[in-house]
């Protein structure tokens, strides 16, 4: 069957306006393309790649509600991190299961076709890992997830947090994690460090760890972590997420490290709501916003994009799954603004997860690669991030995930 998609308007594409979509897949992007069986008329709306989540706690989304009475109640990381363990011995795959298919839902009917989701290897029974890696496969025909084995207290905070790494690596895990700024010295965080680019190259997974969660401008995994994956040549198959403490280095070392993220293409993730809430809790006034040098990535082409990281789990009460609030507060936050900048900035929710992800192969409005795409109500890229539009149609394969009605309003009016 073959579909042809008119009057579109399509990001970083000023010369088409139409697609072809035949047996799931883009067969032209273009003008005056050849008539199709099936023609949906686009009204000029704005159409982008699938929107990205290159990082999502999908274990832990709606554990919030269930984990009353264990406490939760300061708000801080390392409170969240702390009380965790007495919640996670509760938890069965089904549970689970049922908690993060409603957060899959939640970004999946808001535009997001691919999720990495962060998974807590450091239980023993791996109960939250094996929920995540059947969902991965029951959730495929809507949602594409890499499960992150993510030693979320550590590796040496406690005998044998390596080895239960290693085993979810042996069990399936797409990506490795790590923590080093939680472990309890600087020596186990640099240790952590090496095991992780060891551990990638020996089970050939990506690499994606937490670095340096905290306003400490002396937390410098980073630095670390891109010297290794520099030497490997592995730097664009590896993510250094948050690097909140970045964003309070001073400049002098931060121009240095610029120049040596260039060369090892490490990836970014910046986490804005979650980590405006977390970050800055011992500062009085001013509070820092906890948020890595993102405005100063983007202008120098250092890969980075934006992420959820948390749905109402103890580690951030809010989140919906809305890519659109991301970038939002996201741009606020960096100040990467200007009506220049925001031509671009659908980027951070779109393309440069897909390089976190890397999955450039299959991702992207490019003749040959997978049909999906999203369209959302608005004509221009710097009005539909002004007025935080909705996602209005989400194709998967060339088929819908869904399609959204315009707005009715019971009572009409007029200005
Ligand atoms: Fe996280």
């Amino acid at each position: 069957m073959l579909t042809k998609y008119t009057n579109a308007k399509i990001y970083r594409n000023k010369d088409a306006n139409e697609i072809l979509v035949e047996n799931g897949k883009f067969k032209a992007i273009g003008t005056n393309l050849p008539d199709a069986q099936e023609v949906v008329d686009l009204k000029g709306q704005l159409v982008l790649p699938p929107y990205v989540d290159p990082h999502l706690h999908l274990d832990y989304v709606y554990t919030l509600g269930e984990m009353e009475g264990i406490g939760a109640a300061s708000g801080t990381l390392f409170e969240a991190i702390e009380n965790w363990p007495k919640y996670k011995a509760t938890m069965t795959v089904e549970g689970v299961k049922e908690l993060a298919r409603k957060g899959i839902y939640d970004e999946v009917s808001q535009g997001v076709q691919y999720i990495r989701a962060q998974t807590d290897v450091t239980d023993p029974k791996f109960t939250g890992f094996k929920a995540l890696l059947e969902l991965k496969e029951e959730m495929k025909h809507i949602v594409d997830i890499q499960v992150v084995a993510f030693p979320q207290n550590g590796m040496y905070t406690y005998k044998g947090g390596r080895d239960l790494v290693e085993e979810a690596l042996k069990m399936g895990a797409d990506v490795i994690g790590g923590i080093p700024h939680y472990e309890p010295a600087r020596e186990f965080g640099e240790k952590s460090i090496h095991d992780i680019v060891e551990l990638a190259l020996k089970y050939k997974v990506l690499i994606d760890v937490h670095c340096d969660e905290t306003d400490d401008p002396h937390s410098r995994f980073v630095e670390l972590l891109n010297a290794l994956v520099l030497l490997e040549g592995y730097g664009d198959k590896a993510t250094a997420s948050h690097t909140c403490s970045f964003g309070s280095a001073d400049d002098s070392y931060a121009y240095r490290m610029f120049d040596l993220f260039k060369k090892s293409k490490l990836n970014f993730v910046a986490c804005p709501t979650e980590n405006a809430y977390l970050q800055g809790r011992q500062d009085t006034y001013p509070k820092r916003r906890g948020l890595t040098r993102v405005k100063e990535f983007m202008e120098m082409g250092i890969n980075v994009a934006f992420a959820q990281d948390s749905i109402n789990d103890p580690w951030y009460p809010l989140g919906s799954g809305n890519m659109m609030n991301i970038l939002d507060n996201g741009v606020h936050l960096t100040q990467y603004a200007s009506p220049g900048e925001l031509e671009s900035a659908f980027d951070l929710i779109t393309y440069n997860g897909a390089k976190c992800l890397n999955i450039q192969d299959q991702y992207g409005l490019d003749e040959g690669k997978p049909a999906n795409f999203i369209v959302l109500d608005e004509k221009n890229v710097f009005d539909a991030i002004r007025k935080r539009v909705n996602v209005v149609m989400s194709v998967r394969n060339g088929k819908y995930l869904f399609k959204k009605k315009p707005q009715e309003f019971e009572v009409p009016f007029s200005l």
